[in-house]
């Protein structure tokens, strides 16, 4: 079995035996289904639905939504997808129940580093609108999704993310949960290797974990992270000061952001787009160049787009749009962000996308963790490679 050591910190919430046990079990449950049971979905297609459809259409389905259509009235499908979500739910609820546990000394901890001295900081907004994207909706399953705030002073959300992703990537985003901030760095090296930021932000920090890995790789730098949910900041803020780490968080609207035209060398936005609405990611490539100084790099990191993949191969990455609260998960994998980038006035000819390093590369340190490459989170390129899109103003 994987190892599950994520390294402690102030604010972390720990397991007792029987929690442990529970989530131990949930993450290897919902390793098996995904990598043994589910797979079984491609046969019912091969044998029965897709010889089914040709004899009643006279050709193969056109794309994902007509794969789709027909999977959904399969047993079989209908099986796999509601193991993979009931396990999705109660992996979380196995974090959930020991951070109640622990909420009182948890929200004490983070309140009492927020009030020391710091090295970095924390700024929230009273009054903060929430875009509806966000509030409205429980991303990925988790209970309260990103904005919940349940109680003054409350963390819960930022432990939930730090604690629940850890184990539904089993281990894959490193001990720090920091391995997208490092691969993003690693790539930012191989492609700008002349940009050494100053002034970095980073779009969508949850719970902190790129934002420190973006910290170690650029210790020099001056450190800006941004986010919605005041409970993912508080916890950020705390496990990053716990860690001796500097980071500036404020809790902002990428759409409408209150930094200074030129600002930051470097802004990246790690696998965040995905959980934002169309016309939000086309406002926050438009804040991004305005905020971005000249010269300076504005990098995304996402699952790969669905282009020039075969269609049976996008309807199973597509399972999160339909069955995990991924609303916008199909159209960020169908969007252009070439001519998003274009829209927001970046000249196309300094953009590139395509693949990188991803989480497992930066993480060959973490070589206590077990990482399947092939069959990560339903990618075909697992934690290997990671897609990138960036542009530089
Ligand atoms: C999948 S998480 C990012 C994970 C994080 N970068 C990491 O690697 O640890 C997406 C985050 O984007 C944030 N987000 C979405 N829309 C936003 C917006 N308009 N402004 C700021 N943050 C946003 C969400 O609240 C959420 O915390």
């Amino acid at each position: 079995m994987a190892a599950l050591k994520q390294e402690p910190h102030a604010v972390l919430p720990t397991a007792t035996l029987d929690e442990a046990a529970r989530q131990a079990f949930l993450n290897q449950t919902g390793k098996h289904v995904l990598n043994e049971i589910t797979p079984g979905n491609k046969a019912v297609y091969d044998k029965h639905v897709l010889p089914a459809f040709q004899r009643a259409h006279g050709r193969a389905p056109a794309d994902r939504h007509e794969i789709r259509k027909e999977m959904v009235r399969q047993p079989y499908y209908q099986m796999t997808s509601s193991f993979q979500r009931s396990i999705q739910e109660m992996m979380w609820n196995s974090v959930d129940e020991s951070i109640e546990r622990q909420l009182p000394s948890l929200i004490a901890t983070a309140k009492k580093i927020a009030n020391g001295k710091t090295k970095g900081s924390l700024k929230l907004q009273p009054g903060f609108e929430i875009p509806g994207y966000i509030k409205h909706n429980d991303h990925h399953a988790t209970p309260g999704g990103y904005s919940a705030d349940l109680m003054e002073d409350d963390v819960t959300a930022g432990a939930l993310y730090d604690r629940g992703a850890f184990i539904y990537t089993q281990g894959l985003f490193g001990a720090r949960m920091d391995g997208i901030g490092k691969a993003a760095a690693m790539m930012i090296r191989q492609t700008r290797p002349d940009l050494k930021p100053k002034k970095i932000l980073e779009i969508g920090c949850t719970a902190g974990g790129s934002t420190t890995g973006l910290a170690m790789m650029f210790p020099d730098a001056e450190l800006h992270a941004i986010d919605v949910g005041p409970a993912l900041l508080r916890y950020a803020h705390a496990r990053a000061e716990s860690w001796g780490v500097p980071i500036h968080f404020h809790q902002m609207n990428a759409e409408a952001m209150t930094f200074a035209d030129e600002s930051f060398d470097l802004v990246c936005c790690l696998a965040s787009l995905h959980e934002t609405s169309r016309t939000a990611t086309f406002n926050i490539f438009k804040e991004a160049r305005r905020v971005l100084k000249s010269g300076g790099l504005f990098l995304c990191s996402e699952l790969p787009p669905y282009k020039g993949v075969d269609a049976w191969t996008q309807f199973v990455r597509d399972w999160d749009t339909y069955n995990n609260n991924e609303p916008y998960w199909g159209t960020m994998h169908e969007l252009e962000l070439k001519e998003v980038a274009a829209t927001a006035g970046f000249d196309t000819s300094k953009y590139f996308e395509g693949f990188g390093p991803g989480v497992a590369a930066a993480n060959a340190l973490t070589s206590a963790v077990e990482v399947d490459n092939k069959k990560f989170m339903g990618s075909t390129r697992g934690g290997g490679q990671a897609w990138y899109a960036g542009v530089s103003k």
